[in-house]
């Protein structure tokens, strides 16, 4: 299993190229079953979410053809099957979003349920109330979710009871070749529901009114083919931008889309960062000042997001006062809590959804495990400004939502490793006396 060994103490310094974004990716790459056409994407990100949704496709029987570039070539002109089995479902949530498009085309789709993970319950009742509404005939049977609709969809306005960004893009991917027009009320906002989407339209769908809490999709009889760039990674981005500025550092980031981070940008700037943007492009500089501590909230877009409050929170951690974290998207995201205090953090959970961050001088490396994606990156934010080598364990999650991690943070200066077994002492322990 590869581990991570960093170095930390460096000031981060540099410019990089932001990827396409993974919560894009995902639900286009399920969209492309809508379509017995060809669609081509650029950007999509070198990830292994984006590989396991490949993978997805391929079972169902589309044709996959990756070109060096990343460049991918979906046809489902036939499938095989229309069942996405748990094998693939229970490693990626995200594979749920293939149901939509599946009863959408072809009036019959069978998904295995995904089941809770590691941040929370994650129920999927949302999803199934939307196809309902759409006409379709849901049953939950042996962990499977079994959909019919063999005289086709629907529209139909539906409402969702909260905001869901998957349950938003599954509704939006099966109303689109539904009969007449569905309005969908309370819908995710998120600038990846509008980049969908833009790629629907792009692909012959009539949505409109994406990107804001009313949607409206006039069904169409058929979509075709298209290539489509997927949007940059908003949360890569802000990740980035996190790191540098608890290392005191600068970065300047090209081929990212800031107006998506606004609140992310408006917490850096309060934390006491310069930040400047451009069309296309943002940077940010601390001129070697220690970060002032900033509370954080989380909330549905445009609010704070939920994928950036752990790598905020380590933030928090080495800075200048106290302050609070509270968590309202997810009831179990504050694993890394734990293991930032093996550093040396001072950070007290208040309930299942607040952290009490106290801000240290420093921290010092200690090994610590991954238990989530962007736990995961908490833990490197944390490393980068520890003191000695820190080792991080079971960084698979990782892999899962950041491109080429190790060559992005070396291109800013860091001294950071993959191994794929510990040093034969523990480097923190090495350097530790007594
Ligand atoms: C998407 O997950 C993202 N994943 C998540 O990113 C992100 O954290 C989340 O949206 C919130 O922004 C992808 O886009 C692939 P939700 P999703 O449905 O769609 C509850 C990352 O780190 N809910 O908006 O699964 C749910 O339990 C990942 O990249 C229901 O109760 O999130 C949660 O509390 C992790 N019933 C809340 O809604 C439902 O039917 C928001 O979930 C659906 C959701």
């Amino acid at each position: 299993m590869d581990k991570l060994l960093i170095a930390g103490g460096k000031r981060l310094s540099g410019t990089l190229r932001v990827s396409g974004a993974k919560n894009s990716a995902l639900p286009i790459l399920a969209g492309c079953v809508l379509t017995p056409e060809p669609v081509a994407l650029d950007n999509l990100p070198h990830l292994h979410d984006v590989t396991t949704m490949l993978e997805l496709l391929g079972c169902l029987g589309a044709e996959v053809v990756v070109d060096e570039k990343m460049r991918v070539e979906v046809s489902a002109r036939h499938l095989d099957q229309l069942c996405a089995p748990y094998e693939l479902v229970k490693t990626m949530r995200a594979s749920f979003v293939v149901m939509g498009p599946l009863l959408a085309r072809f009036g019959e789709a069978e998904v295995s349920l995904p089941g809770g993970c590691a941040i929370g319950a994650r129920p999927v009742d949302q999803h199934l109330k939307a196809f309902e509404a759409l006409g379709a005939d849901i049953e939950v049977r042996d962990g499977y979710v079994i959909g019919r609709a063999p005289d086709g969809l629907t529209g139909a306005d539906f409402r969702f009871d909260l905001v869901t960004v998957g349950g938003t893009q599954n509704l939006l991917m099966a109303a689109t070749l539904a009969r007449g027009t569905t309005r969908i009320g309370n819908a995710a906002c998120e600038p990846e529901v509008k980049d969908l989407g833009d790629f629907l339209n792009a692909m012959g769908a009539r949505v409109s009114g994406h990107g804001t809490p009313e949607i409206v999709v006039e069904g169409v009889d058929a979509l075709h083919g298209c290539t489509y760039r997927i949007m940059p990674d908003r949360v890569e981005a802000g990740t980035y931008l996190i790191a540098a500025a608890a290392t005191r550092g600068r970065i300047r980031l090209n081929q990212a889309a800031p107006d998506t981070l606004s609140a992310v940008l408006d917490k850096l700037r309060e934390a006491g960062a310069d930040v400047s943007t451009g069309e296309d492009w943002i940077e940010l500089d601390m001129h070697g000042r220690r970060p002032v501590a900033v509370d954080v909230e989380t909330a549905v877009y445009p609010g704070f997001p939920t994928d950036m409050q752990a790598q905020f929170l380590a933030l928090n951690a080495v800075a200048d006062g106290d302050s609070t974290i509270t968590e309202t998207i997810f009831e179990n995201r504050f694993m890394h809590v734990q293991e930032i205090n093996r550093l040396g953090a001072r950070i007290e959970l208040d309930g299942p959804s607040r952290a009490r961050v106290h801000g240290v001088d420093t921290l010092k490396a200690a090994p610590v495990m991954a238990t989530d994606l962007r736990a995961s990156f908490s833990l490197v934010v944390a490393a980068l400004v520890a003191e000695g080598t820190t080792l991080i364990d079971r960084i698979y999650h990782i892999d899962r939502g950041y491109e080429t991690i190790e060559e992005k943070l070396s291109q800013l200066g860091a001294d950071v490793q993959r191994v794929s077994r510990a040093p034969a002492r523990s480097p923190a322990r090495a350097g530790a006396s007594g």
